[in-house]
């Protein structure tokens, strides 16, 4: 496993903060996604967010149902944010500090995994992927939303602009995701070598907006 769990500088202090402030402004992403998710999911199935940065996903899903929920993410920052966001918002979800390609749960412990606009950035994807499939219970899935690497700069842009994140910010986007998203960003075919290296055989594909939801089947 590399040292280091992400690429780049990581995302802590004034970039997790920026990054929390701006993704807000698009909530309702979170409060859609966490109802698709809701709607397949028991009462009492226990969910695991992988990299949750500032925990939107996993609050608004704790806010539909009595579920059990974790989420990993590298960044100290982030955790605080999240543990606060969680606390504002009168839920009960679990922010730990920790490695995608170390996750600190028993086999066998999820019924949902989660992981959205992060596995581009982890230095060990296989890795990642092996442990998601070890914590998942049999019958369990895990979602991987990412950036597709071949996204065209026209698609990028039309998706940035719909974001409500002011036009300052927008700019900015979308000069990440030039320099250093889409270099970061697989294609189909990189997953596709990942998932099989990681032992999942069951997983399913599909192109959403600017990128993957990739369903991965125990
Ligand atoms: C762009 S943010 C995405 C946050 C959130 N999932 C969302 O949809 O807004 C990427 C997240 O991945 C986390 N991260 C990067 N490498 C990681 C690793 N190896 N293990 C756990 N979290 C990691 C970062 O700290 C950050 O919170």
């Amino acid at each position: 496993m590399p040292a280091k769990g992400y690429k780049g500088i990581g995302m802590e202090g004034p970039i997790a903060k920026w990054y929390a402030k701006t993704t807000h402004k698009d909530i309702d992403e979170f409060k859609k996604l966490a109802r698709r998710m809701a709607e397949r999911l028991p009462d009492g199935a226990r969910v695991l967010e992988v990299a949750p940065g500032p925990g939107y996903f996993a609050i608004e899903l704790a806010k539909l149902g009595h579920y059990r929920i974790t989420g990993l993410d590298i960044s100290k920052t982030f955790v605080e944010i999240a543990r606060k966001n969680a606390r504002e918002e009168g839920v009960e979800v679990e922010f730990k500090l920790g490695n995608a390609s170390a996750i600190p749960f028993a086999d066998d412990s999820f019924d949902l995994i989660m992981c959205r606009a992060a596995f581009k950035n982890f230095t060990d994807p296989v890795g990642a992927l092996r442990e998601m499939r070890r914590v998942l219970k049999k019958g369990g899935k895990a979602v991987i939303i990412d950036l597709r690497k071949d996204t065209p700069k026209e698609e990028i842009g039309a998706h940035v602009d719909q974001m409500h994140v002011g036009a300052v910010n927008a700019a900015f986007i979308k000069l990440s995701f030039r320099m250093m998203l889409l270099k970061r960003a697989y294609t189909r075919e990189n997953f596709e070598q990942f998932i099989v290296a990681s032992g999942f055989e069951k997983w399913q594909i599909a192109e959403a907006p600017v990128g993957f939801e990739i369903t991965l089947s125990r």
